[in-house]
């Protein structure tokens, strides 16, 4: 059993870590995290850490560079003052889509940061709706993969009409995600036949696996980045007669021109979590986003990793 249970924030998400300390019922331990004027990092634990059970909140988003540089210098600190247990809670794990060696002479980054993050001294990581289920083997340590689905579909039963809904995967490997919210949301699939070519962020989307026509899709995918693929496949299912489009997303990146790209695009809404802040004025003021909050889940799990206890409830 541990002891003291300590929830320490970097600076990717401090509004996401502020909520989750609030729903576990604790206040944020105190830690500086800062960079010199020479671009280093630094960061300071402020309080005893020995012999406690830390759980670090710092999602990898953008700047992903220096956000996981911080998460390796807390873990840094934290080790070297004793905490008995560190724990990351990394809710976007960024480099995930580089988890293959599909290429000739291409890196597996994913991999390499699993092996920073362990050799920086994590004795588990907490992640959520990783790219790729797989990635959680990268790992040598235990990681709980979590999942905002029971988010989006106590949401989604909630607040949209359901009667003539079909769950849209943009591709073929997201299937199996489509395939479990439909089976929530009692409802049937579709697949987009989306290729990409090139390194480049361009994708296409070819035809439609499935009956879409006068129904209500709802195309959900783990990331929408530049928003090419959600707002291509939204097109084409127009094309093939769907009467209204939502979007959902686990992590909203929403780089370069991905809000003016929904806008501009046929998705009545997209449904996001709060994984990656919404940093700039423009998507704070898209009307056609909304975000749902991860604070709570990630709450639960502290409190149930912290307690040993089973994590399955948060699955249903
Ligand atoms: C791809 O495999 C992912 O599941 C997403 O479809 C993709 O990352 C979204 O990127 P973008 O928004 O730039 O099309």
């Amino acid at each position: 059993m541990y002891s003291r249970l300590k929830i320490f924030s970097g600076n990717a998400n401090i509004k996401l870590s502020n909520e989750v300390a609030k729903y576990a019922g604790i206040p944020l331990s105190d830690a500086e995290v800062f960079k010199f004027s020479n671009d280093n990092t630094f960061v300071k634990i402020n309080e005893n850490v020995r012999g406690a059970d830390t759980f670090i909140i710092q999602p990898t988003c953008y700047p992903v560079n220096d956000n996981l540089m911080e998460l390796l210098i807390m873990i840094d600190a934290l080790k070297r003052a004793s905490a008995q247990r560190i724990n990351c809670v990394i809710p976007y794990f960024g480099y995930a889509r580089t988890d293959k060696k599909d290429q000739p002479r291409v890196p597996i980054t994913a991999k390499l940061i699993a092996d920073i993050l362990t050799t920086a001294g994590a004795n588990r990581i907490v992640a959520m709706d990783l790219h790729s289920s797989q990635i959680q083997g990268f790992f040598n340590i235990p990681v709980d993969h979590l999942s905002a689905l029971p988010i989006f579909t106590r949401y989604f039963k909630a607040h949209l009409d359901l009667a003539d809904a079909v769950v849209v995967s943009p591709d073929t490997g997201g299937t199996d995600r489509a395939r479990s919210l439909a089976k929530k949301l009692r409802c049937g699939i579709a697949i987009g036949d989306k290729r990409r070519a090139g390194n480049d962020n361009k994708s296409v989307v070819l035809n439609i696996i499935g009956d879409v026509k006068g129904k209500t899709a709802i195309i959900f995918d783990d990331i929408i980045d530049t928003g090419g693929s959600l707002t291509k496949i939204a097109k084409v299912l127009i094309e093939h007669g769907a009467k209204k489009i939502f979007a959902a997303c686990s992590h909203g990146i929403l780089s370069g021109y991905a809000v003016k790209n929904l806008e501009n695009s046929p998705i009545e809404k997209l449904f996001i979590t709060n994984s990656i802040p919404l940093s700039d004025k423009d998507k704070v003021n898209c009307k056609k986003i909304v975000q749902l909050s991860i604070a709570e889940l990630l709450a639960i799990a502290i409190k149930k990793i912290h307690t040993e206890e089973s994590l399955s409830i948060l699955f249903r």
